[in-house]
C-alpha cells in the first residue's frame, strides 16, 4: 500500500502548471515510489485563475489566499511557484508550519531571502527542493560523470551561456520581473540563476567573481491586468525596468579552474540558448539545452586535433530509462520538473536529500549577490567558503 501525500500549489503561472503536471506523471514514470502525490489544493490571486487549475487538473480545493494553506492538515507538501518576492513569506510559513517545500528559484530576492527559507526548512526538519530543472537532464548528469571520472583531465576552464529573447520585445509588459520590490534581480536570478548551479554541478564551488551587468531595454508598458508568463502590454502607461537585463561575470572556481558565465534576456534570435562548455587538460564536452539529448565530446590521448563525437544519452544515463526506451528517443522540458518532482518526493519518503535542495539555493543566491556587488563596485568579490 503507498501512501497519499496531500500536496498544495501556490501559484498558478508556468511553473504552477508544470508542478502540477509534475506531480500528476511522477508515477507513471517512477512506479516504485513509495509515496503517491494527492492534488489537493491550488492558491492563486487572479480571479477565477485557483478554480479553473482545480477545474481542469483535479486539485480538491482552490483559494485565493495562500495562507489557509499552512493551517491546511490535508496538505503535507508545498509548491511554491509564485513570483520571487514571495518565496520567502510562503517558504518560511510552510516550512513552520510542518510541510516540505519545493520552491521555484532564486528562492526570493537576495541571498538573505533563500537563507531564511534555508533556515526554516533545516529547523522545521521538512525535505525541500529548488528548480534548478537544468541539472536533471541525462546529458547534464552524464557531462558530470564524464568530468568527476577524470575523462577529459582536470579541468581549466569553463562557459556557461543563458541566451534567451523572453524580454526582447519592445512591448514586452512590465511584470513583477522588472521591478526590484517583487522579482529582486533581473537576469541574475531568471537565468544566471540556473548557470550558476550548472557550474557548480559540474565544477564545483564557485570561489571568488567579477561581473558587469546591463539594462539594454530601460522602459516597458504596465500591463492592463493580470499576466502569466512573458506577456505583450502594447500603448500601456511606460513605467522603468528596475533590474538588468544582461550579465557577463568570469569566475573562479575553488579547484583553480576559471569559468565564464553570460546571461541576457533581450537577446533577438536567440530561444533559450542554454548551455555549457567544459574544458579539460585532455579533453572537453559541450551541451546545448535546445540538443538536450546530446552531449559533444573529445576525449583520449591526442590532444591536437582530437575528434568530437556525438553521444546520444540512453537508459544508462541519469533518469533517462524513466522515460524512453533507447537512445535518441527525444525527452522535454518536462520531463526534467518529473525528475524533480521525483527527488523531491524520495526525499520526502527516505528522509535524506535527493537533487537540488535549499542548500544549492543559497550556495547559488550567494554567487548572485557577489555578481551584484561586483557589478556595483566594479571588482573581484569573494565568495564565502563553503
Ligand atoms: N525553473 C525554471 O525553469 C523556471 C522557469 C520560469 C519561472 N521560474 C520561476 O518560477 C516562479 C514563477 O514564475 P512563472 O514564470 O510561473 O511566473 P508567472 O507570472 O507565469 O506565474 C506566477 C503566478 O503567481 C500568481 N501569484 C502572484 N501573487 C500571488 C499570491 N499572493 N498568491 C497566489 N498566487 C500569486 C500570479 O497571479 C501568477 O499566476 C518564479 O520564481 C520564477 O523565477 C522558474
Amino acid at each position: 500500500m503507498v501512501d497519499a501525500l496531500g500536496i498544495a500549489v501556490i501559484g498558478f503561472g508556468w511553473m504552477g502548471r508544470v508542478h502540477t503536471q509534475a506531480y500528476s506523471r511522477v508515477r507513471h514514470h517512477f512506479p516504485r515510489l513509495p509515496l503517491r502525490p494527492e492534488l489537493v489544493t491550488v492558491a492563486e490571486e487572479v480571479p477565477g485563475r485557483a478554480e479553473e487549475a482545480a477545474e481542469r487538473y483535479g486539485f480538491t480545493t482552490a483559494t485565493r489566499d495562500w495562507r489557509e494553506i499552512a493551517a491546511d492538515p490535508r496538505v503535507r507538501a508545498v509548491s511554491i511557484t509564485a513570483p520571487n518576492f514571495l518565496h520567502r513569506e510562503i517558504g518560511v510559513a510552510m516550512a513552520e508550519a510542518g510541510k516540505h517545500v519545493w520552491v521555484e528559484k532564486p528562492v526570493g530576492l537576495s541571498g538573505e531571502d533563500a537563507r531564511a527559507v534555508a533556515d526554516a526548512v533545516a529547523k522545521a526538519g521538512v525535505r525541500s527542493a529548488v528548480g534548478f530543472n537544468y541539472r536533471c537532464a541525462p546529458a547534464v548528469e552524464s557531462a558530470r560523470d564524464l568530468i568527476a571520472a577524470g575523462e577529459l583531465g582536470a579541468v581549466t576552464h569553463v562557459r556557461v551561456r543563458l541566451f534567451s529573447d523572453y524580454a526582447a520585445h519592445p512591448d514586452g509588459a512590465l511584470t513583477w520581473r522588472y521591478e526590484r520590490a517583487r522579482g529582486g534581480s533581473g537576469v541574475l536570478g531568471d537565468l544566471a540563476s540556473h548557470g550558476t548551479d550548472l557550474a557548480r554541478f559540474l565544477v564545483g564551488d564557485i570561489a571568488s567573481l567579477a561581473a558587469d551587468t546591463a539594462v539594454f531595454v530601460p522602459e516597458r508598458a504596465r500591463p492592463a491586468g493580470a499576466t502569466a508568463g512573458h506577456a505583450l502590454a502594447s500603448g500601456g502607461a511606460p513605467g522603468p525596468v528596475e533590474n538588468e537585463d544582461y550579465v557577463n561575470c568570469l569566475l573562479r572556481f575553488a579547484s583553480g579552474a576559471r569559468g565564464v558565465l553570460e546571461a541576457c534576456r533581450v537577446s533577438v534570435g536567440e530561444q533559450n540558448n542554454y548551455g555549457f562548455e567544459v574544458h579539460g587538460t585532455r579533453g572537453a564536452v559541450f551541451w546545448n539545452f535546445r540538443r538536450m539529448n546530446e552531449l559533444r565530446v573529445s576525449r583520449g590521448t591526442t590532444y591536437q586535433d582530437q575528434p568530437v563525437s556525438t553521444v546520444y544519452v540512453g537508459p544508462g544515463d541519469g533518469e533517462f530509462a524513466a522515460f524512453q526506451p533507447g537512445a535518441a528517443n527525444a525527452m522535454g522540458y518536462d520531463d526534467l520538473k518529473v525528475i524533480e518532482a521525483y527527488r523531491f518526493l524520495r526525499s520526502i519518503a527516505e528522509g535524506e536529500p535527493y537533487g537540488a535542495t535549499l542548500t544549492d539555493a543559497v550556495r547559488a543566491a550567494a554567487a548572485l549577490d557577489a555578481m551584484a556587488e561586483s557589478a556595483e563596485r566594479r571588482g573581484w568579490v569573494d565568495l564565502p567558503a563553503t
